[in-house]
């Protein structure tokens, strides 16, 4: 009785803050339970016994660790009618739920009134995220000011669990729900020195909308507005609004641009805000020059395969002296290939030539039991496709590779899930889906090109998407791989927990690893493992020991500020661990063009939030893998991608991981050691606002580091004294190298 009472003024206190809202937070008030019966759906169920969980954390994080599969939410509360009186349009209601990880069915008192089950409706296959439903305002279900019984049945595929995140609402659907404004043409760089894009207005429903747009540029450090205008704007489903605009162009920060459009007949708008690029990468030279890791391992007697990375204008012309016996180099593409029998540290001088000039570089090959000795450099298809990832998609991942990115050592070609099969074929091997008609095709069209090739599967009977994993298979899939070629297995925790203890024992999280482990090390093939799972039993403390090249520390990232900035800024406990051949992995970059399917948009990180991103993954020794659309990069991206400072800084030969130095309330510094003795300093703007940043010398180990040097403009600065001050953008970072 007293759990009733103390509920229902909880409720009542969260209704009263936000009564006056046209959306009430329906985030407290919620019991939970693991487990699955239809019962919990009903409105008489007794759930007095249930505990109370917080929608702002996982439920691994409340008392329920390691717990994949089903759980139930449930909560009682009033939906007012105010909420539909104050409404503009009112026929329905909207429920927002964010996020859901990874499927839920919504039961509103015992009737289903939404579910997701991403792929072919079952509640067991797809995928985390946001969800919006929408109910009819006229559907019984709903009872109006009365006490309503909302029940959320939850599957959880792999790791962490539940609902959680910062959006758990009421409101009634909006005249501006069908209408979203698109940035995600790219900003290009006009002839009379302009930056120029141009934005649409769409609708989704059959309402003509009849309204003025406003457009806005802030200097945000200062507010000033630079641009102002604002223009009729009419649009319908079929024909939506184009405004394009030109401003001349800025100096090298980013500046805010705000789109508003109002609707004139009812007074709603709708704003995005968008940042313009800048570009601190210098323009690339034409002269030759060898980039990428200066250190590079194989197994002996497994096939050998290196691109030379190598910039400037084409032809190229390659030449490596003291290859150990057994590799041979293309000197047209600067491809290494052979078999090394005999271990060893070998080193090599590359040079590369063509009509402007040359260039050499030490270079050690070591052939000994670490690959990877460096973090992973490449791209993989799930931030940008997710399951609708395709062949055709991965041959254009690997084409623009070589065409513009492999120069500087982004070398992997990775699927993620979605090529598998169904069903295994009658000999129990792993086969394909229709979209990878020749997985072996593919694999050599990679290698052709002097790139690697990774795959991805699960130790449990399924993947997190509903493909079919290895579980019982591991020796036949291992040798498949190799068949094929594959050189890198990402390997997901995903319905192992199916098939292990409920509560699985730090031997029973290294089983599944183990065993793939042992697959992997029966083929004549250098393939890169690496683990996701999310860092349950603190995976960095026995990575390298069960034989992983990298572990997912974390769960699954989105292209947001909140997402990023939380899983980067909190590689903490992990770092110590990091060493060559094994790394944490905060897991895939979102710059680009990334969707997780079949629609892609700009990665909703700022400019300046995409530098703190690439530049704090370098100095966490992280796994680069891109996780956006290849055949879409644009220049900026492309200028974030291909800078040989800050991607020195993630590939230096020691290994070691950048630990957070200073933690302020606006701010943060992370210092990561060097193999050159110098070190690599990031300075991260984390508020919203412009902020100095003050660097003292004397401090934290950097005495006698004279040098400073700007990485991202790779250029030296000039500083007097032993401290150096800095502006940095909200959000952003200024990344240097200190050195004697
Ligand atoms: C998990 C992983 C993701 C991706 C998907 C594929 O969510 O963390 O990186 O591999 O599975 O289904």
């Amino acid at each position: 009785m007293k759990t009733k009472i103390f509920l229902l003024t909880c409720l009542a206190a969260a209704f009263t803050l936000k009564a006056a809202a046209q959306e009430i937070s329906i985030d407290k008030g919620w019991k939970f339970a693991i487990g699955d019966s239809t019962q919990w759906a009903s409105p008489t169920y007794n759930d007095a016994n249930w505990k109370p969980i917080n929608l702002a954390y996982d439920w691994e994080s409340q008392g329920y660790p390691n717990t994949d599969g089903f759980g139930w939410y449930r909560s009682h509360l009033v939906i007012p009618s105010s909420l539909k009186e104050k409404s503009y349009l009112k026929d329905s209601l909207r429920i927002t739920l964010n996020n859901v990880d990874d499927n839920d069915e919504v039961y509103l008192n015992g009737q289903l009134i939404a579910k997701y089950g991403g792929q072919k409706g079952d509640i067991k296959n797809g995928n985390y995220g946001p969800r919006s439903y929408t109910i009819a305002a006229n559907n019984p279900a709903i009872l109006w000011d009365k006490q309503n019984v909302l029940a959320i049945r939850i599957f959880d595929t792999g790791g962490a669990g539940g609902l959680y995140g910062d959006k758990f609402t009421l409101s009634m659907a909006d005249l501006m729900d069908p209408v979203s404004i698109n940035t995600d043409a790219e900003f290009s760089y006009g002839d009379n020195n302009s930056l120029n894009k141009s934005i649409k207005l769409v609708t989704t429903s059959n309402y003509a909308y009849k309204g003025k747009l406003a457009f806005k540029v802030t200097d945000p450090e200062n507010g000033t507005v630079l641009y102002e205008k604002t223009n009729d704007a009419d649009f319908t489903a079929g024909k939506p609004f184009t405004y394009s605009f030109s401003i001349a162009r800025l100096e090298k920060k980013s500046y805010v641009v705000s789109y508003t459009f109002t609707e004139e007949k009812s007074g709603k708008s709708i704003t995005k805000t968008d940042g313009t690029p800048y570009v601190l990468t210098p323009y690339p030279s034409s002269k030759p020059k060898i980039n990428g890791a200066d250190v590079y391992g194989a197994r002996p007697g497994n096939p050998f395969l290196y691109l030379i990375p190598a910039s400037g204008k084409k032809p190229l012309i390659y030449a490596a002296q003291g290859l150990p016996d057994g590799l041979k180099l293309d000197a047209n593409t600067g491809i290494i290939t052979g078999v090394v029998t005999k271990k060893g540290d070998y080193p090599v001088t590359l040079t590369v030539k063509n009509n402007l000039g040359s260039n050499t570089k030490k270079f050690t090959i070591k052939i000994g039991d670490i690959i990877g000795l460096t973090p992973a450099l490449g791209w993989n298809s799930w931030n940008a496709f997710g399951l609708s990832v395709n062949d055709e998609r991965v041959r254009t991942a690997a084409r623009t590779m070589i065409e513009k990115l492999s120069a500087h050592g982004w070398n992997y070609v990775n699927i993620d899930d979605g090529w598998e099969a169904e069903q295994r074929a009658a000999s129990g091997e792993i086969v394909t889906n229709q979209k990878f008609p020749d997985m072996k095709a593919t694999t050599d069209y990679v290698h052709s090109l002097g790139l690697k090739m990774g795959i991805y599967s699960s130790p449990g009977p399924r993947t997190c998407g509903g493909y079919l994993g290895s579980w019982q298979h591991e020796d036949q899939d291992a040798k498949t791989y190799g068949d094929w070629g594959i050189d890198y297995l990402k390997y997901d925790w995903c319905s192992y927990s199916e098939v292990t203890a409920k509560n699985p024992t730090l031997d029973d999280m290294k089983k599944p690893y183990q065993v793939m482990r042992a697959s992997l090390d029966k083929i004549p093939r250098d393939i890169m493992f690496s683990f996701c799972q999310y860092g349950m039993g603190d995976v960095w403390k026995w990575g390298a020991e069960v034989g992983g090249n990298s572990w997912r520390s974390t769960g699954d990232i989105e292209d947001t500020w909140k997402s990023m900035s939380t899983i980067g800024f909190h590689q903490i406990a992990d770092g110590p661990y990091a060493q060559p051949g094994h790394f944490n992995d905060p897991d895939m970059l979102v710059v680009g063009k990334v969707g997780w399917g079949d629609n892609q948009h700009n990665s909703r990180l700022t400019p300046d939030e995409q530098y703190t991103h690439i530049s704090l993954w370098s100095l966490l020794s992280s796994p680069l893998l891109i996780g956006c659309d290849m055949g879409k990069l644009d220049k900026f991206t492309l200028g974030l991608l291909t800078n040989d400072e800050v991607l020195a800084i993630d590939q230096d030969a020691l290994g070691k991981e950048a630990h957070q130095a200073i933690k302020e309330a606006d701010y943060q510094v992370w210092i990561k050691d060097l193999a050159d003795g110098g070190k690599a300093v990031g300075l991260f703007n984390t508020s919203d606002k412009y902020q100095t940043i003050t660097l003292n010398r004397d401090e934290n180990d950097l005495k006698g580091l004279t040098k400073i040097r700007d990485v991202w403009q790779q250029k030296y600065i000039i500083t007097s004294g032993n401290t150096y001050s800095v502006k940095v953008a909200p959000h952003g970072v200024m990344l240097m190298k200190l050195s004697k």
